[in-house]
């Protein structure tokens, strides 16, 4: 399953003279998992390399910085940086989570950011013998992990009406040890309904992880999983403040799980790496997650420019994949993506990437309303049916 000239995690620890014994030790070792998801989003296109001066609307990323109350917290945290940890703020982060969330504060684990627990948790319960699951398209962040621990790597379409295909995913390999949904999924923005995440749950064999990944669960209005990972202990959920709490470049992120489920996530480093997070990160996350009405605001915000560029596609005869409820949509252009980025960034807006599987089919993050009316404008330039 490795790519290019990438050799397996496997293949690696062989030729670095590793025993088996030593290998099945290194296995745990997930310092390598973090190394694994090299690419994250912003990096793993070519489109998200700023250009200078373009409408930024090709990686995800929220248009604007975090809320008032964040930057505050945050800044007042850089003041007292001389401090590893001024006054229990990884705690107040988990007691603000849990009571908006409704789960158990030991249940809460921060990371910097949610690919790296995304890479750890493919690498502790996924291998060559126990492979990953997943939609496609999707966020596609642990099919490199899989390649390089030398797991199989099952992709399954989504179903016509762009949701997970649970069970299909399920038929896909029934051993598997990870099974990935994405809800809203990245690229799509559509949502896969709580009763089939439930279904994949109670059905997948008892000791397989279903990893849950609601990076932007924040634009919907309704329901999430996260109640799962309150009382189940072989569900995980993954949230990041990289989306509507517009901190990507500050690195935080949560995963929701049983404490065991996790502690195999963390044994390399005896839990640094979740320990030792930037305190203005934690302290930005702490204040933000209670902002309830900036939350809902900047999600109908948000919500009303996207509508605004899907009914001006519309219009023009372009289609659109229907049903987004995140920070981005598909235009299905019926001819190849790449020539339309270009055109598009030659009028100075950045659109983000296609997948392998629909090469016709452009992602397009949601900015600002101006910079979706900027985005309207370039398209009204350079569409040609
Ligand atoms: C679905 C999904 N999960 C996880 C991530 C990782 O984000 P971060 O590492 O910034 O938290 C992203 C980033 O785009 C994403 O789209």
């Amino acid at each position: 399953m490795a790519t290019d000239a990438q050799p397996t995690f496997r293949q690696d620890l062989i030729d670095r003279g590793y025993s088996r014994r030593q290998m099945a030790k290194a296995a745990a070792l997930l310092g390598a998992a973090a190394a694994t998801n090299r690419m994250p989003e912003a990096q793993a296109q070519q489109a998200a390399k700023a250009v200078a001066g373009a409408v930024r609307i090709g990686a995800n990323e929220c248009w604007t910085g975090p809320f008032p109350s964040g930057v505050a917290a945050a800044t007042k945290l850089a003041q007292e940086g001389n401090r590893y940890e001024p006054d229990d703020e990884h705690a107040k982060l988990f007691a603000a989570v849990a009571s908006v969330e409704g789960i158990p504060a030991d249940r809460i684990l921060a990371w910097p950011g949610s690919s790296d627990p995304l890479s750890r948790v493919a690498v502790a319960y996924a291998s060559p013998t126990r492979g990953i699951v997943t939609a496609n398209p999707t966020y596609e962040a642990i099919w490199r992990t899989g390649d390089w621990i030398g797991a199989p790597v099952r992709k399954v379409p989504l179903t016509s009406d762009y949701r997970h295909d649970v069970k299909a995913m399920l038929a896909a390999d029934p051993n598997a040890g990870v099974y990935y949904i994405c809800s809203p999924n990245n690229p799509t923005g559509t949502v896969t309904p709580i009763a089939d995440i439930e279904w994949l749950a109670n059905n997948k064999p008892k000791d397989a992880i279903l990893v849950v990944d609601e990076a932007y669960i924040h634009w919907v209005d309704g329901p999430h999983a996260a109640k799962l990972a309150a009382t189940r202990d072989d569900v995980m959920i993954l949230r990041t403040f990289s989306k509507l709490f517009g901190m990507a470049g500050m690195r935080l992120g949560l995963t929701f799980a049983s404490p065991t489920l996790m502690e195999k996530m963390i044994r390399y480093d005896g839990g640094q790496v979740t320990a030792m997070l930037p305190m203005t990160a934690v302290a930005c996350g702490t204040a933000s997650v209670t902002e309830a009405a900036l939350i809902k605001q900047r999600r109908a915000e948000m919500n009303a420019a996207r509508e605004k560029s899907v009914s001006h596609l519309k219009a023009k005869g372009i289609k659109v994949i229907p049903g987004s409820q995140a920070n981005m949509f598909m235009i299905d252009w019926g001819k190849p993506a790449r020539p339309m980025l270009d055109a598009l960034l030659a009028q100075g807006v950045q659109i983000g990437r296609s997948w392998p599987i629909w090469p016709n089919v452009s992602r397009v993050s949601v900015g600002s309303m101006e910079e979706m009316e900027a985005f309207n404008a370039a398209v009204d330039k350079v569409w040609k049916a």
